[in-house]
């Protein structure tokens, strides 16, 4: 066992532990929030659940929690789902890797554990993409095991009521507050236990505009007592994602249908379809440029973006001069900035690019589009509707 003393934590004496846990759930069973993951006890839905809200607030969750079980009921179901039914039932939530994971655990466990979902914490961590938070959720909630489920709230309301001296971002200071949570953790309701510290950690104690008056737990909490709230948790600050300059291109032929390609298989959005997109160096600082405006800017490419697409892909494209918003989009270690450009192309053209189709926007749904495709279609729209 950890040695909390040596990082500076005072652990309570077991009296306080036994009354924290009864005020804790206690508040609990009073205020907890009515979700569709809390009225079942099934794995596999609490595993989707915990999955989704990884990176992601429960009330965007909730219509694709209902819609991905809808899509891909069983186990089974996801074992088996073809790759662009899976990227469409989780088009717009991001981090992609998240659905390919859960496919990829979804067969190890028709192949490893008959299709049964596994029942102790060992097991149920040595599926694909499956950490030690999301091990602990699963097993504490679906299973009723003493296992702690660590992030960044429960580290945020644990640094409060402990005053943490450790940075919550460092991933090597996990084990402080896994060590923390072992000792704190009701055996006798350990998921609900795990699920109000969630909770706390999303509404009262949150990280903007926290409410520790309203805490069922502030006589716990040092920091309230102390008034040094603001001072937890500790958080470095986090870099700045790294900017990437695209070219969007829209190109539409004759019939009304626009050029789309397949992302390569692997990377950031792979299996995706999105408009035809050309890293370039940085754009200048207006935000309305044309392409054209653009390449005039970039002398060193020689060819100009659209020169060297049009060669690549063996097309003769008629270019608008038309400017368009920038689109941008938030990666975690990327910021996006697209460009867009609209042309037209004489004839069916066939290109000499891998993976592309010609479709008519009726058939986009068909397609599974991440958030900066659909943020660009959305601007396009927005353009020539005008
Ligand atoms: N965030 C992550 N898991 C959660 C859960 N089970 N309930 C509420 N919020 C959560």
């Amino acid at each position: 066992m950890l040695d909390l003393k040596k990082y500076g934590i005072e652990m309570w004496e077991e009296d306080k532990i036994v009354s924290f846990r009864h005020k804790l759930l206690a508040w609990y069973d009073e205020h907890k929030r009515d979700l569709p993951w809390r009225r079942t006890s099934n794995p596999y839905r609490i595993w989707i659940s915990e999955i989704m809200l990884q990176q992601t607030r429960v009330d965007t969750v909730i219509p694709y929690y209902e819609r991905f079980l809808k899509c891909f009921p069983t186990v089974a179901d996801l074992a088996q789902a073809p790759e662009d039914k899976l990227l469409k039932a989780w088009e717009g939530l991001g981090y992609y890797s998240r659905v390919r994971n859960m496919q990829v655990a979804a067969q190890q466990i028709m192949s490893d554990f008959s299709g049964i979902f596994p029942a102790n914490y060992e097991e149920i961590s040595s599926l694909k993409g499956i950490g030690p938070y999301t091990a602990g959720a699963i097993a504490s909630i679906a299973f009723g095991l003493p296992e702690p489920a660590v992030d960044g709230n429960v580290m945020r309301v644990l640094s409060r009521l402990f005053e943490v001296d450790l940075d919550i971002g460092q991933p090597s200071n996990r084990k402080v507050f896994q060590a923390m949570m072992e000792i704190l953790i009701d055996p006798a309701r350990p998921g609900d236990f795990n699920q109000a510290l969630m909770d706390l950690g999303s509404d009262i104690e949150a990280p903007v505009n926290p409410r520790p008056e309203d805490s069922p737990v502030k006589e716990f909490s040092a920091a309230y007592l102390h008034g040094t709230m603001d001072k937890y948790p500790i958080k470095a600050p986090k870099k700045k994602p790294i900017p990437v300059y695209l070219q969007g291109l829209i190109i539409e032929n004759e019939q009304g249908q626009f050029l789309l390609e397949k992302n390569e298989a692997t990377g950031l959005l792979s299996g995706f379809w999105h408009f035809p997109l050309i890293e370039v160096e940085e754009f200048q600082t207006e935000d309305q440029l044309s392409l054209f405006e653009v390449a005039e800017n970039q002398p060193s490419l020689g060819l100009s973006p659209q020169e060297s697409f049009e060669q690549d892909y063996d097309l003769t494209v008629d270019w608008q001069q038309q400017p368009f918003p920038k689109v941008q989009h938030v990666f975690s270690h990327r910021k996006w900035h697209i460009q867009l450009a609209y042309g037209q192309v004489k004839d069916s053209q066939h290109t000499a690019a891998g993976e592309v189709l010609w479709l008519h926007p009726e058939e986009f749904d068909n397609y599974p589009f991440a958030k900066p495709q659909q943020k660009m279609w959305e601007v396009f729209q927005e353009v020539r509707n005008k």
